[in-house]
């Protein structure tokens, strides 16, 4: 019997707040009688959940969108949607250089969805009419030509959106042990950079007993990690003034078998209480997401980062003092205007210096509308790439050095998936965040997803190596 439901398929880039937004476009679709497909050709939607961090992500998406024509030739009805930052940032220019896409909304108006999907159904349904009379008069080369020419619904969302009524109800999670709940949205740094304040708009925290019945329900419901999810998830407020701090130790008193994550955290805002609440933790994860952009203090003042070297030096100090086999990761940008050879030698210090687990390594992209445009002293393009790369190759070694001194090591973690080259063996996540790949202990167990203890028996550039000794 041939299946009769509408079918969505949505293409996610960018951070796991874009994942997490993907899951709850997904919720309200199927709740509105959507089913979800992998096949972009069997789809009658297809979203592109888009990022505009760097030029990058962003120019991936314009590539997508020209593969997606193809598919309204074949599918005249398919309604194609961009979503995300790129959707809140670039609105009427998608439309001007894509006429033929239908929908365009912000990560605030996903609560709008039924209404835009309604608008962007009768607008198709116009649309095809006119081309029924168009092949009623034959010649179906001119045919195609008109289809393509035929502009899409332009439907738009609410860009103003306070992204008060998102239906955060209808998360259709993707995994079934692994969830991502966001705790606030938007960010009010406004690092000179940065594009996400205007994408994203001002920050606004989700309250306290609402994230604390999600996460015990999810827990209840059998999840085994989950991850909390905030631009800067230290400037936290519950409503009645309870910091992320508090909501970690609450979190941390559910009962049940299950390990926290938590990422950004923004050094400027890092208490001590919360490096305290994590040292006596049972269920948070020992590792911290510590992005510090550069090591010099000057460009991090041009940066608008609201922290020294000095500062964040200090709290890597007692993060390490007070959580003994901590994992330490960051983000880091290199080439930023006006950085000279000394201020990226600060950079390559305090990489050598604190010695992370591993790092997200980036040179410095020009996003239109962020104040450092203003800043005069640009670094030539190939000198930020020839730092980045001298950055890749420090990190590098330095992961290296510190995988090949876990051998030997015993660690608890999530088993996530196959092993991506080989079936009969698995990936797996230690609490403290790294990836250990390991034979399958026994043939005909589904793993995935189960806790299991780990020997590491080797360290390489990217991964571990061990043995499963307990499952
Ligand atoms: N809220 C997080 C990061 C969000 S964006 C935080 O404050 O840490 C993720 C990372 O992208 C940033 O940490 C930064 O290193 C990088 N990034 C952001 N804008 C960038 C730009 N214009 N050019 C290069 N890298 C950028
Ligand atoms: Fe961007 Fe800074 Fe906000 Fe992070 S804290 S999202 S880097 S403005
Ligand atoms: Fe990209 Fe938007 Fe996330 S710009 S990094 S998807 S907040």
């Amino acid at each position: 019997m041939k299946d009769n439901k509408k079918k969505f398929h949505i293409i996610t880039f960018g951070c796991q707040m874009n994942v997490a937004d993907s899951e709850m476009i997904a919720g309200a679709l199927m709740k509105l009688g959507y089913e979800k497909t992998d096949s972009k050709s069997e789809a009658d939607l297809v979203l592109i959940n888009t990022c505009a961090v760097r030029t990058k992500p962003e120019a991936k998406v314009y590539s997508h969108l020209g593969d997606l024509i193809k598919l309204k030739d074949v599918n005249p009805s398919l309604i194609v949607g961009i979503c995300g930052c790129v959707a809140q940032k670039e609105r009427e220019n998608i439309i001007k250089r894509f006429p033929y896409v239908d929908l365009v909304f912000g990560p605030k108006s996903i609560g709008e969805l039924p209404r835009l999907l309604e608008l962007a159904d009768k607008a198709v349904a116009k649309k095809l009419k006119i081309l029924s009379e168009m092949k009623s008069q034959g010649n179906e080369k001119a045919n195609l030509k008109m289809r393509r020419k035929l502009k899409g619904a332009r439907i738009y969302g609410d860009f103003e959106n306070t992204g008060d009524n998102l239906p955060e109800k209808d998360v259709a999670r993707e995994s079934s042990f692994k969830a991502y709940v966001t705790i606030m949205r938007g960010c009010n740094n406004f690092c000179s950079y940065c594009v996400v304040p205007y994408t994203r708009g001002r920050e606004q925290s989700r309250p306290f007993d609402v994230i604390l019945s999600e996460v015990r329900q999810l827990v209840e419901s059998g999840y085994k990690e989950i991850t909390l999810l905030g631009q800067n998830v230290n400037s936290y407020n519950g409503g009645g003034g309870e910091t992320f701090a508090d909501l970690l130790e609450k979190i941390d008193a559910i009962e049940g078998r299950f390990y926290v994550r938590f990422m950004t955290s923004h050094p400027k805002d890092l208490s001590d209480r919360l490096i305290d609440v994590m040292a006596s933790a049972r269920h948070v994860a020992p590792h911290i997401h510590l992005p510090f952009q550069s090591g010099s203090t000057r460009i991090l003042e041009l940066m608008n980062r609201k922290y020294t070297r000095e500062h964040y030096l200090g709290l890597i100090d007692k993060i390490k003092s007070r959580i003994p086999g901590v994992t330490l990761t960051t983000d880091v940008i290199a080439g930023f205007a006006q950085e000279t050879e000394e201020d990226f030698n600060d950079t390559v210090s305090l990489l050598n210096f604190v010695r992370f687990d591993s790092a997200f390594l980036f040179f410095y992209s020009e996003r239109e509308g962020t104040a450092a445009l203003s800043i005069p002293g640009a670094v030539p393009l190939e000198t930020r790439l020839e730092r980045l790369e001298r950055l890749v190759k420090i990190q590098m070694d330095i992961t290296f050095d510190i995988n090949r001194s876990m051998a030997g090591e015993i660690h608890e973690g999530i088993v996530e998936a196959p092993a991506p080259k080989s079936k009969k063996e698995l990936s797996i996540r230690t609490f403290d965040n790294h990836v250990v790949i390991a034979r399958a202990p026994a043939a005909g167990i589904d793993f995935i997803g189960s806790f299991v203890k780990v020997k590491i028996t080797e360290g390489f550039n990217f991964v571990l190596k061990g043995d499963i000794i307990e499952y």
